[in-house]
């Protein structure tokens, strides 16, 4: 199991656990974390998915596609650190990773 550490849009910390294989966004969903919308259901058509990672983390993690580039670029939060939760595969190279949900678009 993966441990990863999520940071809620009201700013509260939890830790939860994700198998390897899975996105982020499954695991951020299989957790409970509903403010994460993932409206289309993890086919990168809806950014609904969007949270912000950890930079050290960043190259443990494969580079965002021309797709997930241009959905981010249609949100008003997007950051260096912005990535479509399902796009990013849990691996245990991100075992402690810290996770924000991003605001609302
Ligand atoms: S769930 Fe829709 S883009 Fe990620």
């Amino acid at each position: 199991m993966v441990k990863l550490v999520v940071v809620s849009r009201s700013g509260s910390e939890s830790t939860i656990e994700a198998d390897e294989g899975i996105s982020l966004m499954e695991a951020l969903r299989d957790n409970g974390m509903d403010e994460l919308l993932a409206l289309c259901g993890g086919c990168c058509s809806c950014a609904t998915c969007h949270v912000y990672v950890d930079p050290a983390f960043s190259g443990d993690m494969p580079p965002r596609s021309e797709d997930e580039e241009d959905l981010l670029d249609s949100s008003d939060h997007k950051t260096e650190q912005s990535r479509l939760s399902c796009q990013v595969p849990v691996t245990a190279a991100l075992d402690g990773l810290r996770v924000t949900i991003a605001p609302e678009d």
